[in-house]
């Protein structure tokens, strides 16, 4: 349910700028509520009510994005190299509470990845309870050798610098060096891991599915995403159909 809030606070916490910006925004007549010119930026107002410009405002009432990770970027705010929000619109990195990614992927895997400001639903798609996977196609350096999907299932096979196992995983190879694989858990650079560990050696990753849900499905270039609601989002992941 919406909620009434300062219309100052709404516009900063939304990442459009300094309370001081909003400020002047506001007596240059650039913000409207209900239609009208707002009047301070201490009205209380819902944020449906407001447009800037003439626009209604950018996912006031949260955002949650289904994303096409590319190759080289990094899931993080402050690493070297290219980041994953230089994808999304730079005001969005004003946002408070801010949005962060679900999990990780690696520099050099792209493919579906979640961002969301909602820490409830972050919760609900990471948390080990859920048993929500997570699929990979994998390029390798050499070929399969045919033992590695046993080991793969077996819940015995260990990585190094790890004091338990890995969770089962099914692995289903679909030629010579190409597989996909599915996890039940997420440890850092777990696929790579998993195969280094069989002697092979992953060239190219992709998760293409979280749970039930596709990056085919969505139909998104690297680079691109699209804002899904939290509720849609989890029933798709859970394979239900909306
Ligand atoms: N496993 C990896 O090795 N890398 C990822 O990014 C995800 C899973």
């Amino acid at each position: 349910m919406q909620k009434k809030e300062r219309l100052e606070k709404l516009l900063s916490n939304l990442g459009y700028g300094a309370r001081k910006d909003v400020t002047y925004w506001i007596r240059s007549g650039w913000v409207t509520v209900q239609g009208e010119k707002a009047k301070s930026g201490a009205q209380k107002v819902l944020a449906s009510e407001v447009m800037l410009e003439g626009k209604p405002l950018d996912h006031p009432n949260g955002l949650t994005i289904a994303y096409h990770k590319p190759l080289n970027t990094v899931c993080s705010r402050k690493e070297e190299g290219r980041l994953i929000y230089a994808d999304f619109p730079e005001r969005w990195l004003g946002r408070k509470p801010a949005i962060s990614s679900v999990g990780r992927l690696d520099k050099n895997t792209s493919g579906l990845l979640i961002l969301t400001d909602n820490g409830q639903l972050n919760h609900k798609i990471t948390s080990p309870k859920k048993h929500i996977s997570r699929t990979y196609h994998v390029e390798l350096a050499e070929a399969l050798k045919g033992d590695e999907g046993l080991k793969f299932s077996s819940g015995t096979l260990m990585l190094d610098s790890e004091d338990s196992p890995c969770l089962p995983a099914e692995l289903t190879v679909t030629g010579e060096k190409t597989a996909v694989i599915v996890l039940h858990e997420g440890r850092y650079h777990q696929v790579r891991r998993m195969f280094g560990a069989v002697g092979n050696h992953v060239i190219s990753l992709q998760r293409t599915h979280i749970g039930a849900l596709s990056l085919a499905s969505l139909n998104l270039q690297a680079g691109e995403y699209q804002s899904i609601e939290a509720d849609a989002l989890l029933q798709r992941i859970h394979g239900e159909n909306i």
